[in-house]
């Protein structure tokens, strides 16, 4: 009996060391001191024994339920005051914290941006909130002119509006500075647009602009050439046709050879083997002799893409308005 009862006291104090937490010494106790526990167990066989060995089985089972009565709330005590000491259930599985990430949006206007920074240009910004004066008439669209309703947008306070295009920093970066200019700039825009698969009434574009001595429509391609194969791969090319934007003159749409197909025709570039991506042309003289340069010393070229359609046609995208459903399984894919 004795080596029982020894037996009994390692085990429960083994069992109350590796508790973990009160519950796991609850248990323990209804194991040991509880109604069918081994120490009730005990006590219940005292009036069975022998009597001249009656008492001493007594006495000890009674320390034994006694130690062990004491030793269960010494370790409850120990287990509550560490788990108040640091607020925590060491026990309770880790809370997985899941981990944000950049916008496909986002993603790829900084691709865009890199491309440019290693071909030397530098990044401007502009307002969202923009005047009438650097959205339109600067870019030779006179009020009433009818290219404006190409771009209807959300009028504000008289003179001000959503800007319908990332031109008006155009502008704004000639006025402040003076040619070389060598400039891109990403940015929200805003048209009173019918939603569609490649329509939003908000979108994001990119801008560049390119001013000096001596620039060529030859330029203009070759800048476009060398955008359209960092962002879409080295066998992309570029391909110019005449459109008109009242800020540019010769005025083109750019086309870039399908990504998808390699120019052979698929359902992505309607079988035409090219994808029409965005505005482009040389700035025209009005908008030049508008922010004061002197236009037998300079010219340059700009275009304007949408950032959307960029991720669309790279990722194969089929629908515009899955960029602003904030469909975390559609987000986190990229
Ligand atoms: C312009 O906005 C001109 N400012 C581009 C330009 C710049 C031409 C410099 C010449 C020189 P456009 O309206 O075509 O052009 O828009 C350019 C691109 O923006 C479109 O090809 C398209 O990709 C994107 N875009 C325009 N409207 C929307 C819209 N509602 N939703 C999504 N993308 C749009």
């Amino acid at each position: 009996m004795p080596s029982t009862i020894d037996e009994i006291r390692t085990d429960l104090e083994t069992r109350l060391t590796a508790a973990r937490n009160a519950q796991d010494v609850r248990n323990a106790q209804i194991e040991y001191l509880g109604k069918k526990g081994t120490v009730t167990a005990l006590l219940k066989q005292i009036s069975g024994v022998a009597e001249d060995q009656r008492r001493q089985f007594g006495e000890q089972v009674n320390a034994l339920k006694q130690w062990a009565a004491q030793a269960i709330e010494q370790r409850l005590s120990n287990l509550s005051s560490t788990a108040r000491r640091y607020d925590i259930d060491f026990s309770l599985p880790g809370q997985l914290m899941p981990a944000g990430k950049k916008h496909i949006l986002t993603q790829v206007e900084e691709e865009v941006e890199s491309v440019f920074l290693s071909m030397g240009f530098d990044i401007e910004e502009g307002p969202e909130i923009e005047q009438e004066y650097y959205n339109f008439e600067a870019l030779n669209i006179p009020a009433d002119h009818p290219a404006r309703d190409m771009q209807n947008t959300f009028y504000l306070a008289p003179g001000m509006l959503l800007r319908t295009h990332t031109s008006p920093i155009q502008v704004r970066t000639m006025k402040r500075e003076n040619p070389p200019i060598r400039m891109i700039a990403t940015g929200r825009c805003y048209r009173r647009d019918a939603v569609d698969a490649s329509h939003t009434p908000v979108f994001t574009q990119v801008e560049g602009l390119v001013i000096d001595k001596s620039i060529t429509f030859a330029d203009l391609k070759g800048v476009l050439q060398e955008f359209v194969r960092g962002v879409f791969g080295s066998s992309t090319n570029v391909k110019l046709l005449p459109s008109f934007f009242p800020f540019v003159e010769p005025g083109a749409e750019t086309a870039i050879s399908c990504p998808i197909c390699g120019g052979k025709g698929c359902p992505t570039c309607k079988n035409s083997g090219w994808i029409e991506m965005g505005g482009s042309g040389m700035v025209h003289q009005n908008v030049l002799r508008e922010v004061g340069y002197d236009t037998s010393i300079y010219q340059g070229f700009a275009f304007g893409w949408g950032i959307e359609r960029i991720a669309m046609i790279k990722y194969g995208i089929r629908d515009i308005r899955m960029f602003y459903d904030n469909d975390l399984d559609f987000l986190g894919q990229f």
